[in-house]
């Protein structure tokens, strides 16, 4: 192995316990272990995902230290998410981190969830990778925001939801039509033979760059409930088109506000990233615009999409090579900025 700098990567912001080693950007290794328990109340219960955590932090790593097939004393630096997430659940992988610098002496890098997203595209990547300054359309369970990326630590959010995200508004959507949590992977499934024109939605009317989910979600509530008023049997009858039509909703305000920003900024390198840009609908209809619309479009690969912890150990590399070191006194925060 030619050996570069080795950072060891830590993510606990919400439900899924991960770390990752990679050797410059190369990936060595990313252990993910999701956690089963939340699926039965439909969507993630804070207490029992911190408790998740702190049974799985420990042999996470020691799988991804394993798995590279390096010593920890090999290890350059150690990478955190600081925010934003369950605070509960940040708090064991700070800690974690935090000891393990210090046992270590090694230095604490702590990441922005959100920025390591969209950094995902440059693991493993030398060639096929966005050029700077490019647009990132970043949605998330938790977060929907377009941004403007300088370099891999300059970046701008230029646009946000002002209530709901893509992801929620995907498992919001979900549980109304019984589906378990996390219901974004299963629209995406039962959409593929739906009929994306059956039904249709209220759409947001919000100006500018930012999103709104919660006027759509309540209208596909209001539609489900009459249609199980008149026919007990409507969401079971429905299911494929129901999803494909509510997909299809929530994948056009998305693609609206990606149209503006580009005309806006003049910008026309285009990057996805976060947990909904696993979506194959998004996807299917971003690589079409790319081709009118004349843009060049940048997918992460699928495994790096959700939750993981090898996109918080390329952010700490790219932190690492500008000396951005944290303070054993650093406090992880649920809503974090930049
Ligand atoms: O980035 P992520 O793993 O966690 C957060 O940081 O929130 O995103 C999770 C979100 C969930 O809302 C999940 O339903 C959604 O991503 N998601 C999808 C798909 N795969 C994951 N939504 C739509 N289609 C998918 N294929
Ligand atoms: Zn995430």
């Amino acid at each position: 192995m030619n050996k570069e700098i080795i950072i060891l990567g830590i993510e606990s912001s919400c439900d899924d316990t991960s770390a990752a080693i990679l050797n410059g950007r190369k990936i060595l290794s990313n252990v993910v272990a999701n956690q089963e328990i939340h699926k039965q109340y439909g969507g993630v219960v804070p207490e029992l995902a911190s408790r998740a955590h702190q049974q799985n932090i420990i042999p996470v790593v020691d799988a991804a230290i394993r798995k590279a097939n390096i010593k920890k004393e090999e290890i350059n630096a150690i990478a955190f998410t600081n925010g934003p997430g369950l605070l509960g659940s940040l708090l064991v992988g700070s800690s974690f981190a935090k000891s393990f610098a210090i046992g270590m002496d090694i230095p604490l890098i702590a990441i922005n969830h959100m920025q390591a997203h969209i950094l995902a595209h440059f693991i493993d990547e030398e060639k096929n990778i966005p050029e700077f300054p490019f647009l990132c359309l970043t949605v998330s369970g938790g977060h929907t925001q377009i941004v403007k990326v300088e370099s891999p630590n300059n970046m701008q959010i230029i646009g946000t939801t002002l209530d709901d995200a893509a992801g929620e508004a995907f498992d919001k959507s979900a549980k109304i039509l019984g589906l378990p949590y996390p219901g974004g992977p299963l629209i995406d499934k039962h959409a593929k033979n739906g009929n994306i024109h059956a039904f249709t939605f209220g759409k947001p009317k919000i100006k500018n760059l930012d999103f709104s989910f919660s006027g759509l979600k309540t209208s596909i509530l209001y539609k489900i409930q009459d249609g199980v008023k008149e026919n007990p049997n409507f969401i079971k009858e429905n299911l494929e088109s129901l999803c494909a039509s509510i997909q299809h909703s929530i994948v056009n305000v998305l693609i609206e506000k990606l149209q503006l920003a580009i005309k806006k900024t003049g910008i026309k390198q285009i990057a996805i990233a976060g947990g909904v840009s696993a979506n194959s609908y998004l996807r299917n209809r971003l690589d079409v615009l790319s081709k009118t619309a004349n843009f060049d479009l940048y997918i992460p690969k699928f495994e790096y999409c959700t939750d993981n912890a090898a996109m918080i150990a390329i952010a700490g590399y790219f932190k690492y090579l500008d000396k951005d070191f944290s303070q054993q006194s650093i406090s992880p925060s649920a809503r974090l900025f930049f």
